[in-house]
């Protein structure tokens, strides 16, 4: 199992490219079951939960391969309608298969997810979404049982706006008969991408990019290729370990529209921002100014960036506030920040930071894949040597990041170990 060792106290400087989104790519890749043929999904990010993706895929009888950030996948060959517990428990993401799985071939065999790493995370909703399109939902032995011999149109209200129950309802939509009605839809980034992929094979889907969509079935779809837009959460940890080096960068390849609420607080800290077509340019030369922190769903601050900005507030003097209104529990990385001197109060479901405290390296364990990126970043600014164990949670979601840092001037390398 490999570990990151950090030597703090290095400025951050330089240019980096962002990679293809992970929950992009995650998302577009299940709707590729919709209709047997052979897609490529370029600027693919190379990391774990996309070869777990691509094994699941595999083991419905597809066949998927990644060459560099190229995926190719073939779904001519899909026979099997289960996803095991193996591959769902490693990656919720693989409950996507649900609704293209019922849409195409009228049955599905799910595992339940069950709990992740911070608390719990249901997926309720995804399943009454199934069952208001007629699909038979029972659950035994820890799988969803799926069945419906034609999914029909129907109206759905998202009772809370969710990225993943947003997207299996609108792979489901596309097939049904007739017409579906969705509203308090996620607009997340993620979520607007699958839906334009979805109408560049031949779906009908009105009111892309607001909450409500309307979906008119259609009776097929077609293969096409498509390229994965840019990680805005791989772009807001590598903008915030600059700002917290008190660096200067360039990162390339980004969508900065799909970070503007976290430019937005990154110059209330006192960041220097410059956006120019698809790159942005950062610079902070004082200590940050203390700045509160508040997920919600897009275009709010993301709660896949609350970690990060826990570890960055780490180096303002005076006290900040995060909140995670999403993900209340999501706070499995403040006892491993405390172990470096860090001065954080969880009260409940807020981090209050009293930042500018002395941190010294220490070894660190990474518990889930945000939570690896912020002791990633209090190590930056630690003195001495940080080890950041256990750092397969963030190869599942950051490609290549100890050469990105290293890129930016960072003393970062990683090192094969049997530690756990
Ligand atoms: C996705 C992202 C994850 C991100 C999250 C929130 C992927 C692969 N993952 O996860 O990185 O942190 O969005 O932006 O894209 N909820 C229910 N019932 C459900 C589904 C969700 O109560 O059936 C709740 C969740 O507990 C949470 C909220 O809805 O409080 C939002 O979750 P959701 O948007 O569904 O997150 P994911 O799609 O799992």
């Amino acid at each position: 199992m490999d570990k990151l060792v950090i030597e703090g106290g290095k400025r951050l400087t330089g240019t980096i490219k962002i990679s293809g989104s992970k929950n992009g790519a995650l998302a577009i890749i299940p709707a590729m079951i919709l209709a047997p043929g052979i897609y490529h999904l370029s600027n693919t990010p190379n990391l774990r939960d996309i070869w777990t993706m691509s094994q699941l895929m595999n083991s419905l009888g597809a066949f998927c391969e990644l060459n560099e950030n190229e995926l190719f996948v073939d779904t001519r060959s899909i026979n099997n309608y289960e996803a095991p517990y193996e591959l769902v428990k490693k990656m919720r993401a693989s409950f996507y298969v649900l609704g293209p799985l019922l849409a195409r071939f009228g049955e599905a065999k799910v595992s339940l997810p069950g709990g992740c790493a911070w608390g719990p995370r249901p997926v309720d909703l995804h399943l009454k979404a199934m069952e208001r399109l007629g699909a038979d939902i029972q659950i035994e032995h820890g799988f969803v049982f799926a069945k419906a011999d034609k999914l029909k149109g129907t109206k759905f209200n998202f009772d809370i706006s969710s990225v993943g129950a947003t997207g299996n309802m609108l792979m489901a939509a596309v097939l049904a008969k007739g017409n579906t009605l969705l509203t308090n839809a996620s607009i997340e980034p993620e979520i607007t991408a699958l839906a334009r992929f979805l109408v560049k094979m031949g779906a009908k889907i009105d009111g892309i990019g607001t909450t409500v969509l309307e979906v008119e079935g259609v009776d097929s779809l077609t293969p096409v290729d498509e390229t994965s837009v840019p990680d805005r959460i791989e772009a807001g940890t590598f903008l915030i370990a600059a700002a917290m080096t008190k660096g200067e960068i360039e990162i390339l390849d980004v969508n900065p529209y799909h970070l503007s609420s976290v430019l937005t607080k990154l110059e209330e800290s006192g960041c220097e921002i410059d956006v120019t077509g698809n790159k942005i340019w950062l610079k902070m030369d004082d200590d940050p100014k203390p700045v509160d922190y508040i997920t919600g769903v897009y275009p709010a601050l993301p709660t896949d960036l609350q970690a990060q900005w826990v570890a960055y507030m780490l180096a303002a003097k005076g006290t900040s506030k995060i909140t995670d209104l999403i993900y209340p529990d999501r706070f499995k990385h403040i006892p491993e920040l405390q172990r470096l001197g860090a001065d954080i109060q969880l009260i409940d479901n807020s981090a209050v930071v009293q930042g500018g405290k002395k941190l010294t390296g220490a070894s660190l364990m990474s518990s889930d894949l945000r939570g690896s990126a912020a002791l990633v970043l209090a190590g930056l600014i630690s003195e001495g040597k940080t080890d950041v164990l256990r750092i397969y949670h963030l190869d599942r979601g950051y490609e290549q990041i100890e050469n990105k840092f290293s890129c930016l001037g960072a003393s970062i390398k990683r090192i094969k170990t049997e530690l756990v």
